[in-house]
């Protein structure tokens, strides 16, 4: 069993090192590199260096290095195969294996990009050389679109006949019904095809890694028969709710200023851009989903948000809010003049007077507030109480105490209530998603254990038990257990979601140096958990309260290092243990004879690696000279 080199290669080219790196260690952009700190050693100036230009990483520190398979690879404690197939998942790329030698021919995926930039390509060109594109030229002219931007931006002309780029398509050989697939095409009911965008001013969209995923196209002459822009369809490689307009060309600059600035429009992106502005996203004309946030969340948690001052530009706004808060992204709203957008504001008043603007937004409560304000909410005292729980349920929604609690002044101090009549408000709204948030928790619970036979129940608390342990001891102070535990476990290993959460929390601070228990309970956000963590770190560690007792420090510390050993010998058994066991399963439930043969394989690395950690001892007393590598 294999993959093929060339879906290897596709694969690699699917993604950028950069971002996926960014999605675990914070990296800062050094000249043409991004530095941050080690992940795999312990260290407090940044020596881990990654490349956007080469795709690699490298720490001069540890001298780890390599693509960004091999970040995976040492990273998640993963195989070669593992890591190309997680990253193929993310770019929702099928793999086959394959048997024999034989080239494999190009894959579906690299076909439909392909078409794109062949489409791209044929738009440009009608846009910059063609002469028939003088008419889409002049509309850009107008627009103060300059040539360089135009460029930068791909854009291009869909000729106004309706079969210009499908004749061109038919004469180059290029897949008609893929070519559909993507949306540039259309079938009659006659059978003949059509041109989709014809007549339309195109803006190519990108990836995050710069290939063309789709396209936005804009009508030259209003006509209320057409709608103003039309844009691709879902398709294999195109899924609206994930992707952001103008991301691949502002995402470094997002990055440099950790900030980025939201608008509506194609248009608003590239003006803006064209006059220095250039960490802007644009969510192409609806609100923003969960999976944009989190997207851009890899970028920045800074946005301000501007959109259309009319009433669809208000929803959306309004929507997108919540979604942020959610996240933990710091919100400003920008506000614009009645009837303006960001691209005709920047081209009637100009960059200073845009950051004007932008310097005088609005945080979401005065948004709200002055939203209110607007429709009369606030002077009428029956809707005020409404109005107010309104703008509470929403600062529920912000994770970082302070910062509600300086939410909380300041609306008492507008609406000249006691700040602990708004604070019982909060709690309420706060233990509202508490609660919605243990009864999705128990849910899954229960159907978690349902489908699990009764004998296995034990195994799980069990396992749940080792893995308890290992987070009570990740916060008993102690440097050298908390390096021990770090280097011996691989966070993805704990089967408990929120052992994993608080494990990859001290992992973070861990990398800047931080052991403290009062510290780590700082930095996590959220309020289930660091109960948790309280309770664990207070309540039941018995070795806390032998440090008071009269027994020599020494003493403890020789046995307290041994428990952490051997707690952490026992997990690592459990790990292999079960990946053993999940492999037997397949290898009853396959009926592929080359798949049986790799998971013989692995099953009998797996078995090799049982038997040398089950042979290891504690030795010295020293947590620093011992290891399960
Ligand atoms: N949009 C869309 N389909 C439409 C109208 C709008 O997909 N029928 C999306 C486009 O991405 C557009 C954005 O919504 O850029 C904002 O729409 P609108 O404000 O109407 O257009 P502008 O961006 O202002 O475009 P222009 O300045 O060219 O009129
Ligand atoms: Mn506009």
């Amino acid at each position: 069993m294999r993959i093929p080199e060339a879906k290897i290669e596709e694969i690699r080219n699917s993604t950028n090192i950069v971002d996926i790196i960014s999605s675990y260690v914070q990296l800062r952009k050094r000249g043409r590199n991004y530095v941050g700190l080690c992940p795999f050693h312990h260290e407090k100036t940044p020596s881990f260096t990654v490349s956007d230009e080469k795709q690699i990483f490298h720490c001069f520190g540890c001298h780890v290095g390599g693509n960004v398979f091999n970040f995976l690879m040492n990273y998640k404690n993963i195989s070669y195969i593992e890591a190309v197939l997680e990253i193929a998942e993310q770019a929702g790329i099928s793999v086959q294996y394959e048997k024999s030698e034989d080239k494999s021919t190009q894959s579906e995926l690299e076909i439909l990009y392909d078409i794109n930039l062949i489409a791209a390509k044929y738009f440009t060109d009608n846009l910059l050389n063609n002469p028939k594109g003088e008419f889409a030229k002049s509309y850009l002219r107008q627009r103060n679109i300059k040539p360089q931007t135009k460029r930068l931006f791909g854009l291009g002309y869909a000729m106004p006949v309706w079969n210009d780029f499908y004749n061109y398509i038919i004469k180059n050989k290029i897949d008609v019904d893929k070519t559909k697939e993507l949306g540039l095409i259309e079938k009659r009911d006659d059978g003949s095809y059509y041109d989709k965008f014809a007549g339309r001013l195109i803006f190519p969209i990108f990836s995050t890694n710069g290939r063309v995923i789709g396209f936005g196209g804009r009508i030259l002459e209003k006509d209320d028969k057409y709608a103003k822009y039309l844009n691709s369809p879902e398709s294999k490689i195109y899924q609206k709710r994930k992707s952001l307009y103008g991301l691949y060309h502002s995402k470094d600059e997002i990055r440099r200023l950790n900030k980025t600035i939201l608008v509506e429009g194609y248009m608003d992106l590239i003006s803006l851009y064209q006059n220095g502005i250039k960490n802007v996203v644009a969510s192409s004309g609806t609100s923003l989903t969960e999976e944009q946030v989190q997207l851009l969340s890899r970028f920045t948690r800074n946005i301000a948000v501007i959109f259309d001052a009319d009433i669809a530009g208000y929803k959306a706004t309004e929507r997108s809010i919540e979604l942020l808060l959610k996240n933990d992204f710091d919100i400003q709203i920008v506000e614009l003049p009645d009837n303006e957008d960001p691209d005709s504001f920047i081209n009637n008043y100009g960059a200073e007077e845009f950051d004007e603007l932008v310097k005088h937004s609005k945080n979401f409560l005065e948004f709200n507030v002055s939203q209110m304000d607007k429709k009369g909410i606030l002077s009428n005292p029956s809707k005020q109480t409404e109005g107010i729980r309104e703008i509470i349920r929403l600062l529920a929604l912000v994770s970082d105490d302070l910062k509600r609690n300086l939410f909380i002044k300041a609306i008492s101090k507008k609406f000249n209530l006691r700040e602990k009549l708004l604070e019982n408000e909060l709690d309420l709204a706060l233990n509202r998603i508490k609660r919605n948030y243990s009864e999705v928790k128990t849910s899954q619970t229960v159907v978690g254990n349902k489908s699990k036979e009764y004998g296995k129940l034990d195994e799980i608390q069990n396992e749940d038990q080792i893995e308890k342990e290992i987070i009570k001891l990740l916060f008993a102070n102690e440097q050298e257990i908390t390096d021990f535990i770090i280097a011996s476990i691989n966070v993805e290993d704990l089967q408990n979601k929120n052992y994993r959460k608080i494990f990859h929390t001290v992992w973070e601070n861990f990398q800047l140096g931080n052991y403290s228990t009062a510290q780590i309970i700082e930095a996590i956000k959220d309020d289930n958990l660091k109960n948790l963590v309280l309770s664990l770190s207070l309540n039941d560690v018995s070795i806390s309260k032998n440090w008071e007792d009269d027994l020599s420090k020494e003493k403890i510390n020789k046995d307290f290092y041994r428990f952490t050993y051997e707690t952490v010998k026992k997990f690592k058994l459990k790990i292999i243990k079960s990946k053993i066991k999940i492999n037997n399963q397949k290898i009853e439930n396959s009926d592929s004879e080359e798949e049986i043969q790799v998971l013989f394989l692995e099953n009998q690395k797996l078995e090799n690696q049982k038997l040398e950690i089950s042979k290891k001892k504690f030795i010295n007393d020293k947590l620093s000279e011992a290891n399960f590598d």
